[in-house]
């Protein structure tokens, strides 16, 4: 079971924690956590964040996968929240992109940056975690259910989330018995600009789209689960079972 802050609310770190998923889940961890929001820019406007402090403890981190000097900043952060007495006993990776890059478009930049986002960044931000999770603590990454069939427009999105899929059970392993890590492989809940929401449901067992609630539920219930880890959880509608 996670230990609690002092204030008896657990603390949590959402990495890409400001926008769409990220976003909806600091708004539903926000009602019995302290958090811990990080994005890639600025969070100068962003008065949402404002309400959810009003509830509990929210910090505001700046991690941009495109900065040279990441792993030193994501450190110090770290190094910061410790003396501040912030006990992190959730982490979820949600930060991506979802870059369409067709076969014959693709180039070493482009791929270098799918990839850096996509597969670097978690690996990076799941190493400079590890030494500041406190025991019990569960580590989430979210993957796509392209682990199970790739998006064939978006191969260097979809092999980017099959390292992932690699990285959950291995860090499982070298993590073991203090963290544990859960994946979740997420079929379409916010599609992307140019998807069609209807098309995307038909193409389910369960003819509809996911809606953030589904991975909040999950997310909780994987930081409650203490016999899970190295095991990935799949929310997709049943849509790797159509053909
Ligand atoms: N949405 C879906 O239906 C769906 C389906 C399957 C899987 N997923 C996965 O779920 C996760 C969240 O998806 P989403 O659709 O909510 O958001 P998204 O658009 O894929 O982006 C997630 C976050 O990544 C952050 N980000 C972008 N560039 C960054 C950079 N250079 N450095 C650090 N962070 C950066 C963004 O936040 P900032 O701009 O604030 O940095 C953004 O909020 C992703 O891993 C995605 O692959 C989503």
């Amino acid at each position: 079971m996670e230990r609690v802050t002092r204030n008896e609310r657990a603390c949590w770190i959402l990495v890409g924690g400001r926008q769409r998923l990220g976003r909806a889940l600091a708004e539903d961890l926000a009602r019995d956590h302290d958090l811990v929001l990080t994005s890639s820019r600025s969070w100068d406007g962003e008065t949402w964040v404002d309400g959810l402090s009003k509830r509990g403890r929210v910090r505001r981190l700046q991690w941009d996968a495109e900065n040279p000097e990441l792993v030193s900043r994501m450190m110090a952060d770290l190094d910061t929240l410790k003396a501040e007495d912030w006990v992190i006993s959730g982490a979820v990776l949600l930060a991506g992109n979802f870059p369409g890059q067709p076969l014959g478009s693709w180039t070493p930049a482009a791929l270098e940056a799918t990839w850096r986002l996509n597969l670097g960044f978690p690996f990076l931000c799941a190493q400079a975690l590890a030494p500041h999770l406190e025991d019990g603590a569960c580590l989430q990454i979210i993957l796509d259910t392209s682990i199970h069939h790739p998006w064939l427009k978006r191969l260097p999105y979809s092999a980017a989330k099959a390292g992932l899929a690699a990285l959950v059970p291995g860090l499982a392993q070298l993590l073991a018995p203090q963290v544990r890590v859960v994946g979740h492989a997420l079929g379409t809940v916010l599609p992307a600009e140019g998807d069609h929401a209807a098309f995307l449901a038909d193409r389910t067992l369960l003819k509809r789209i996911g809606e953030p609630a589904d991975l909040c539920r999950a997310v909780r219930f994987a930081a409650e689960s203490p016999f899970l880890t190295g095991e990935i959880l799949t929310q997709d509608g049943g849509r790797r079972w159509v053909r």
